[in-house]
């Protein structure tokens, strides 16, 4: 399969005649090189790693230099895939200059297309001085793990009158300061629609129903490799846990009994050699 890296004006595109994008996450070579084999438009680098990969508790303790880690690797598996790179806690809510500087960090050292913040209108400044610098920047509303406790828990937003303007407002305001894409998480199915017919910009749903241009899942979540939490919203499309489980039983077993490593699996030697050991 011929990959083509998909650009900022086809996602457009792909709005406007109703074809889907999809996006996964990624946070490695060969989670990278699956993905990018299999087709898919974009590859979000998240900060979900913090939890589906260093087992945090949440997103917030992973650093700048652990995701530049993941994007390098994620960049190695999928060289002609547009990937999108998750700026972490304090990345770019301290300053405008640091905005600026972490972001350009995930271009020039984590070999990114384009960057995602989380937030709606107090970031809309943060934003448009990333995007004033030449970097495309997905916005991020809805859920925003970064803030989850202060949006009282991972729940979903955007649910009466006052909460779901808001949302539409952030995406307008958004879309004003330069973003290339709206991403909106844990978002009732009919305001996520409305603020997807809204706006001109492509929207990406994660928990936000069947009305977005695109779609967005954890890898670890649709694969069944992360078991702690399961959102409503993670359909597992395989389970792989039982497979990887299943797999390790085994080897112990083969161990123990002296069923591995069979002739098929060791390396041999002429007679001689043996025979001539002191
Ligand atoms: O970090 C992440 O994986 C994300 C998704 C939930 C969209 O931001």
């Amino acid at each position: 399969m011929e990959i083509k890296k998909i650009t900022i004006t086809e996602m457009l595109q792909r709005k406007k005649e109703g074809k889907k994008i999809t996006m996964l996450t990624a946070y490695d070579y060969p989670m990278a090189s699956f993905i990018e084999k299999s087709g898919i438009d974009i590859i979000l680098v998240g900060d979900s790693a913090a939890m589906v990969v260093h087992g945090h508790q949440n997103t917030l303790p992973i650093t700048m230099d652990e995701m530049l880690v993941h994007c390098r690797a994620v960049r190695r598996g999928a060289q002609g895939t547009f990937i999108v790179g998750d700026m972490p806690f304090l990345s770019y809510q301290t300053s405008i200059q640091d905005a600026i500087l972490n972001a350009g960090r995930f271009l020039k050292e984590g070999f990114c297309d384009a960057v995602k913040i989380e937030g709606g209108m107090p970031v809309v400044p943060v934003l448009k001085a990333i995007t004033d610098t030449g970097i495309p920047v997905m916005a991020h509303i809805g859920l925003t793990p970064q803030s989850a406790t202060q949006l009282g828990g991972f729940k979903v937003q955007g649910k009466d009158s006052k909460d779901a303007q808001a949302l539409v407002d952030s995406a307008i305001a958004l879309q004003n300061a330069g973003a290339f894409c709206v991403l909106m998480e844990c978002v009732p199915d009919r305001v996520a629609e409305f603020v997807t017919k809204k706006i001109i910009l492509p929207t990406i749903g994660i928990g936000a129903g069947s009305g977005c241009d695109g779609q967005v899942l954890v890898t670890h979540d649709m694969l069944g490799l992360f078991e702690r939490f399961v959102p409503k919203f993670a359909k597992k499309y395989v389970v792989l846990s039982e497979q990887i489980r299943k797999g390790i039983e085994v080897f112990k077993q083969e161990v123990e009994q002296g069923k591995f490593p069979s002739p098929e699996h060791s390396f041999t030697v002429a007679d001689e050699v043996v025979k001539s050991l002191k």
